[in-house]
């Protein structure tokens, strides 16, 4: 008896900035990533993608500059590095009003915005979205980010996820237990909008937080918005086995070999807090460079490795680990660098480097370049079911040039996933949740169902 095929999953990944992730391709003629501060090239993507029948359109953020790099700010600032970079949630409403079916995640750290104002936002755009809204819950590593909002430096890392659980509770007691599904009446008859008994305020009185409620904001479709979140330490991945519905990996394939690999770490750690290995999707990020040849994938992609930019990259990585990379000369080469006087990430790096004889600009392109996932449509869609059985739900698919990069995947890869039976041709109905699990709303067994009252 055959078996259908598992659903694969899409998510765009994208930012409101210049440059995102693959740095230095922005000053090309085919990227609208100059336009980043205009509505239409955002509108044009939200269509791009749901007539690829995409899941979801993904959008990073950060609330501070990376200033790690060389040890200042200018490196991301020439290099449009993540800054200038714009607020995501305020593309939400017009990318929303011309789709009907593309989700909309969006990142937004528990340091920049109180819970209360934060919850009525989102439930603001769940009902403008139908219910197509989710949230991608960071815990922010930037410490520029932090002294923004007054913090004086960034918290211990496990501090940060320990605030992240109580902003979370903040949020369910807002979402799912403040307002009872009957209480809203819209009774034009009596005059009467909404029945006051089934309001309830939260009285919520932390560690960090007090707030009395009741939630501004009625019953959205989803009551909370699904969850993302890409925690990769002990905590984090504890932190994701709680709360995440979805989660970011940036694996590499070997990585994902093995009883003790990520997916089933937070599946077995979900499974002891009562809920479902099924419970949570695993979303894989690639960068894939499509060609109609192989050969035409191997020059775009070696096009965009010349285009590279080495220290803008370096400016991403150095802020991302909180190490800067700057101490090393790009042009020395590798095996004359001493790296005992090295931090152990960058003395790791270069002791992974194949050929010492190369410099240590050499060995972060190729990191660079290793990235990509270059082929025909139909060896992308091989690679992308290998990545399927080793346990990935779906992928988080990274541009070079947009909206270029989705487009050649949406023309070329699409169908051939689609004539395997892997990715929809159809979307099926209801909000975001629904699409991905079944059902709109968390489901009982999630910790923030635990928040609803009893009636
Ligand atoms: C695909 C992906 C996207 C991420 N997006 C963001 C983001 O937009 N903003 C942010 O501050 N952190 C982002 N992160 C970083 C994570 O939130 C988290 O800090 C990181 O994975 C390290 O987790 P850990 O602290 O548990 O080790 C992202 C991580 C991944 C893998």
């Amino acid at each position: 008896m055959s078996t259908m095929p598992k659903r694969m999953l899409l998510n765009a990944f994208s930012m409101n900035c210049v440059s995102h992730i693959q740095q230095g391709l922005w000053v090309r003629d085919d990227t609208r990533q100059l336009e980043y501060t205009q509505i239409d090239p955002w509108v044009e993507l939200a269509h791009i993608l749901e007539k690829g029948c995409f899941d979801a359109l993904f959008l990073a953020d950060v609330v501070g500059v990376y200033d790690t790099y060389k040890g200042g700010p200018e490196t991301s600032i020439i290099e449009g590095m993540q800054i200038p970079s714009n607020d995501p949630s305020l593309l939400v409403s017009s990318m929303a009003h011309a789709t009907k079916n593309l989700g909309f995640a969006y990142t937004s750290s528990i340091y920049q915005a109180h819970p209360f104002t934060f919850a009525r936002q989102m439930s603001t755009l769940d009902h403008l979205t139908r219910g197509r809204i989710a949230w991608n819950i960071v815990t922010t590593y930037l410490s520029n980010a932090a002294l923004n909002y007054g913090l004086g430096g960034l918290p211990p890392h496990d501090e940060r996820y320990d605030l992240a659980d109580e902003y979370l509770e903040v949020t369910y007691k807002l979402w799912e237990g403040s307002w009872e599904d009957d209480a809203v009446l819209s009774d034009t008859v009596r005059g009467i909008y909404a029945d006051p008994s089934k309001i309830h305020q939260i009285n919520h009185t932390g560690k960090h937080y007090h707030v009395a409620g009741p939630h501004l904001s009625e019953p959205s479709p989803q009551r909370t918005p699904l969850l993302f979140q890409a925690g990769s330490s002990t905590r984090g991945r504890s932190f994701a086995a709680k709360h995440a519905e979805c989660i970011f990996i940036s694996e590499s394939k070997d990585s994902l070999q093995g009883e003790s690999n990520v997916i089933n770490d937070i599946r077995s750690q979900a499974k002891q807090l009562g809920r479902r290995p099924e419970d949570i999707l695993f979303f894989q990020g690639i960068s894939p460079v499509v060609g109609g040849t192989e050969a035409e994938a191997m020059s775009k992609a070696s096009d965009y490795i010349d285009q590279f930019s080495t220290e803008g990259s370096l400016a991403h990585l150095s802020g991302g680990i909180g190490i800067d990379m700057g101490v090393v000369d790009l042009d020395q080469r590798l095996d004359t660098i001493d790296p005992q006087s090295m931090r152990g990430f960058i003395k790791s790096l270069i002791e992974s480097a194949p050929d010492k004889k190369r410099t240590f600009r050499d060995l972060i392109r190729n990191r660079m370049a290793g990235q990509f996932l270059t082929g025909t449509p139909e060896q992308i869609a091989d690679a992308l079911e290998e990545w399927q059985q080793r346990g990935v739900d779906g992928f988080n698919i990274v541009y070079s040039v947009t909206p270029g990069t989705f487009v050649d995947f949406i023309d070329g890869v699409v169908p051939v996933l689609q004539s395997r039976g892997l990715v929809q041709r159809e979307y099926s109905p209801g909000p975001l949740r629904q699409k991905l699990f079944g059902a709109p709303k968390l489901p009982d067994r999630h910790i923030g169902a635990s928040y609803r009252q009893l009636t």
